[in-house]
């Protein structure tokens, strides 16, 4: 995704300072113009120096600057911005624009600012919780500002609460939800998916599964909806509501997945394959209850059929995606299953402690294709599935 915007980053003075480097970071990959202010404050936390060179541009600070053109910093950069993000907002500039005060650069030229104007707060949890703050936050509300967090957690005083600054990569997906709001890119295509884990029975009343909740399948159903893909999706047991107006068809076994997929398939222009199927199934499923015997038991398994494979095999095969969680050497073992499998991309993510994956409301995603590829950073599935469904429809339009 390009975005063609230009945003004026105002930073002011707080800890969280040093985290808004990374959001200029990231509008700049992105392909976005940004120039930032920071308060005399905010340059105490941290220097101008940083923030020029990650946005490519000299820093303003100063209200009253003879060295530009015609010394009104505040007029120009309010004409240039098609949106102004304040981020850290401090409870002094929070304060200063709910009264219409400008005795600085940032307070001067939110008031000449017309562009779409959103704040991230972050303070100590009792500053957040001051009545006076909530009335200014109310107040500029009323006034059409957009307030990103604050969220909770441990805050840099050694207290716990409310007031943490969101962090760069949510405000960032914030920003670029509202200020460049998508063109349905799939509008029309058909899409499948498969989602969740399966289960391979031994008996009655026993089977072998996975970990796989099914979330980040689901999420990119919905997401693949809202580009405007007509969705099938093919899940196994999930504890999951099916999104509406998705074609849903339910299986557990790998074998029935199996089947579900190559059937639709060859009816879809995409396929992503984000199902955790098992890769060994149980050759006999007892049809009575195995009872308990020896020390030691043994199961034999047959290898479940490669669904992936057997998709991009077929002719015309649809764009497909899969999916690896590995434990160690991401990229070398995604990359060796791209190849081998034939697909046109991966999305590889770590798993395993503390990594978010497999059963988790976060994740993030390294994605590779024959000639490239890209990293989607941690965040919640929802968004990352939206990021997702838009580079795979950004390549699927290229190819
Ligand atoms: C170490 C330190 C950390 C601070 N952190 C914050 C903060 O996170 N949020 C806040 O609202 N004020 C914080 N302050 C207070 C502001 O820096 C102070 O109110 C300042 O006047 C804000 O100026 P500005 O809004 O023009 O940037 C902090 C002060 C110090 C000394």
């Amino acid at each position: 995704m390009t975005i063609n915007k230009h945003i004026l980053l105002g930073v002011s003075g707080g800890i969280a300072a040093y985290k808004s480097a990374e959001l200029v970071r990231l509008f700049r990959k992105q392909g976005a113009e940004v120039r930032v202010v920071m308060t005399k404050s905010a340059t105490q936390f941290i220097s101008a120096l940083t923030f020029q060179a990650l946005s490519g541009h000299p820093v303003h600070t100063e209200l009253l600057d003879v060295e530009t053109e015609n010394a009104m910093s505040h007029i120009s950069l309010a004409r240039w911005a098609d949106c102004l993000i304040i981020a850290p907002a401090t409870a002094n500039i929070i304060a200063k624009l709910s009264h219409g005060l400008a005795d600085d650069l940032l307070s001067t030229l939110y008031l000449a600012a017309t562009c779409p104007v959103y704040l991230a707060p972050a303070m100590n949890q009792a500053m957040w919780n001051k009545a006076v703050t909530f009335e200014n936050i109310e107040r500029l509300k009323k006034h059409g500002v957009k307030i990103i967090g604050p969220e909770q957690g441990d805050q840099a005083c050694g207290e716990t609460g409310f007031g943490r600054m969101s962090e760069p990569v949510d405000i960032y997906n914030h920003l670029t939800d509202t200020i460049e709001p998508q063109t349905p890119c799939l509008q029309g295509i058909k899409v499948l998916i498969s989602a969740g884990p399966t289960r391979e029975p031994l008996d009655p009343v026993r089977y072998l599964t996975n970990r796989s909740s099914g979330k980040m399948g689901y999420a990119l159903a919905k997401a693949a909806l809202k580009a405007g893909a007509e969705v099938t999706l093919v899940s196994g047991p999930v504890a999951l509501i099916s999104p509406e107006n998705a074609h849903l068809i339910k299986v557990e076994t790998a074998e029935q997945m199996y089947k579900a997929v190559l059937s639709e398939a060859v009816n879809h222009a995409i396929y992503i394959g984000a199902a955790a199927v098992a890769d060994y199934s149980p050759i006999v499923i007892n049809s009575e209850k195995i009872k308990k015997q020896g020390e030691q038991t043994t199961i034999l398994m047959q290898k479940s059929k490669d669904i992936l494979a057997e998709v991009s095999a077929l002719t015309p095969p649809p764009f497909t995606v899969g999916f690896a969680a590995e434990t160690q050497d991401l990229e070398a073992y995604a990359r060796e299953k791209l190849t081998r499998k034939k697909l046109d991309m991966i999305a590889a993510n770590w798993v395993g402690k503390e990594q978010g994956g497999f059963d988790s409301e976060e994740n993030a995603l390294h994605v590779y294709w024959a000639k490239g590829d890209k990293t989607l950073a941690m965040t919640d599935k929802t968004k990352l599935a939206e990021q997702l469904i838009r580079l795979i429809a950004e390549r699927f339009n290229n190819e």
